[in-house]
């Protein structure tokens, strides 16, 4: 029963970049939509009286794109009593029913996915292969919990007991959660999220990034004209600080979905933790400092390809990037010679042409970061290579010339870098144990590549590093729904992981019912 329930399902189609037509189409859907797009807090009966945020597209600043108005904490108090007052009569319908709004929702994001395509670029800065994966990624989780939501809260499951009496173990929805993402996957995690707590029977106020709000605000009435109700689901865009935190302490709230950095994790727990009120159920998906590990049997070719796109893919702002490569000593000159060779041929610039490899950086901050830690590296450290970025291309965003260097440890990283710069340290054949140490000790656990073609090294390497997601002798990013499940451990999250079997259950509570017949 189980397999016939994860075959009926299938992943999102992307597009064929082969297709000129299917491409030309594509790209009129996505021109056709240049905004300026406009949304507000949904939350009925509140009035939405915050400041308006002014939003541009990080490639050009100078483009206004549209504009959101903030929630504040009443908008928040005001939201969650829609949502506790709403809660029960969504859990009591059949999961079924809640599965079909879901899959319908997938299914008119899939056919408007030239306006969200075009969204995720202008304002996230996606490539367009990367927007398209947003596309695909966020229809997948919509199917993929309803799946699930029609396998594990479809019936009563059956348990053994004495004659005359009947067992029964039921699942349902805890209550209100409050779902917080970030900027990095502005439609992906913020629909996964959303739909994983829906799909339980629960109500939520989704909460996104304050530099992805336009997005958010699509996603939400997407799915309010699928069917789900005005009340089941509220947006409250706004600075994380405010409404994240005046959400997050409510004693009303039965759990929170959040990813991001570790440390705004370990805000919304405490916050938690401080509240007069049961127990919530917290969700944390959280940063990491991801390395690649290749041995002198992988093949250099391959690792160079993996590594670029595991780092500089996205600009390198996935929580799953590839911050560091361990090569052996033996191959680490050709490594490194070919690794600056195909840097070189990286293109920066416009996140809406084909030819871009590279995009901007989210925002001014996030740039400052890379640049003092670029800074730093210059000092401490040997640069392999820096792109260099055409002012005509990118002099008016937020960009980062991608770049790479030579470190002695992982230790000289003391946080995640989140943007385009990987880090290379070489290792000899008998250090193979202090490299693992190495990353292990970072206390993330997130994702690592092995790059080997000897087993015993592979099992060595895999059974001892504490990382949520391990990939051998490809790439480390893009896991797919319902093939990948994806999350770390540690400092990385708190499991369980996002488009795996287990997920949903985090967001129920369980009620046995035992009847002497
Ligand atoms: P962030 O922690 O700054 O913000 C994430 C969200 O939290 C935003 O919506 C923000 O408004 C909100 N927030 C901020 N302060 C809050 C508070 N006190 N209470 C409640 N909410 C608050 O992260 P970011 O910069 O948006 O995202 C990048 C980080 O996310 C990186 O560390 C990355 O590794 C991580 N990430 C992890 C995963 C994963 O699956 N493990 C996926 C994507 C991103
Ligand atoms: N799920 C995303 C990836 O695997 C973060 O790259």
């Amino acid at each position: 029963a189980q397999h016939s329930n994860f075959v009926s399902r299938k992943n999102s189609m992307g597009v064929n970049f082969s297709n000129d037509n299917e491409l030309r189409s594509l790209a009129e859907a996505v021109n056709s939509h240049a905004g300026p797009w406009q949304a507000a807090p949904l939350v009925p009966g509140a009035q939405a009286n915050g400041l308006t945020v002014e939003v541009t597209n990080p490639a050009d600043r100078r483009q206004v794109i549209g504009s959101y108005v903030a929630g504040d904490a009443a908008m928040a108090d005001k939201a969650l009593a829609n949502a506790v007052a709403a809660q029960p009569g969504w859990d009591r319908l059949p999961a079924a029913s809640r599965a079909a709004i879901l899959e319908h929702a997938a299914d008119q994001l899939e056919a408007r996915r030239g306006e969200f395509i075009a969204l995720c670029v202008r304002e996230a800065g996606k490539s367009l292969p990367d927007a398209i994966a947003e596309i695909r990624e966020a229809a997948d989780f919509l199917r993929y919990y309803a799946t699930m939501a029609r396998r594990l809260f479809g019936q009563p499951e059956q348990l053994p007991g004495p004659t005359g009496e009947s067992n029964q173990l039921f699942l349902n929805g805890r209550g209100v959660f409050v779902c917080i993402s970030p900027w990095n996957f502005p439609l992906a995690i913020f629909v996964g999220q959303v739909s994983a707590a829906l799909a339980a029977g629960n109500a939520v106020i989704a909460k996104p990034a304050e530099q992805t709000s336009l997005i958010g605000y699509m996603a939400v009435k997407l799915l309010h004209e699928a069917g789900i109700p005005a009340d089941v689901l509220q947006y409250l865009p706004g600075d994380g600080a405010v409404v994240g935190a005046a959400l997050t302490k409510d004693p009303r709230v039965a759990g929170v979905a959040f990813t991001g950095s570790t440390e705004t994790a370990w805000a919304i727990n405490r916050a938690l933790a401080a509240r007069n009120a049961p127990i919530a159920a917290l969700i944390a998906e959280t940063g990491g400092q991801n390395a690649m590990i290749a041995d002198s049997s992988a093949l250099p070719e391959q690792i160079v390809k993996d590594v670029i796109s595991a780092a500089f893919q996205s600009a390198g702002q996935r929580c799953s990037a590839a911050r560091v490569l361990f090569v052996q000593e033996d191959i680490a000159d050709k490594v490194v010679g070919m690794l600056a060779g195909a840097m070189a041929e990286l293109k920066v610039g416009d996140p809406g042409l084909l030819s871009t490899d590279v995009g901007p950086v989210i925002d001014a901050d996030a740039l400052k970061i890379l640049v003092e830690h670029a800074a730093r590296m210059d000092k401490e450290a040997r640069k392999i290579a820096e792109v260099p970025l055409d002012p005509a291309a990118t002099g008016n965003g937020t960009f980062f010339a991608p770049r790479a260097y030579e470190i002695p440890s992982l230790q000289t990283l003391t946080r995640e870098i989140f943007g385009p710069v990987l880090h290379v340290i070489r290792w000899k054949a008998s250090e193979l144990g202090n490299v693992i140490d190495q990353i292990n000790a970072t206390g993330y656990g997130l994702t690592l590549g092995i790059h080997s073609r000897i087993d015993d090294t592979v099992q060595f390497i895999q059974s001892r590093a504490r990382v949520g997601n391990c990939y051998v002798n490809r790439n480390q990013i893009g896991a797919v729904v319902g093939v990948q499940p994806f999350g770390g451990e540690a400092l990385s999250g708190t499991g369980p992981k996002a488009g795996g079997p287990h997920y949903l259950l985090r967001f129920a509570g369980e009620r046995t019912l035992t009847i002497n017949t």
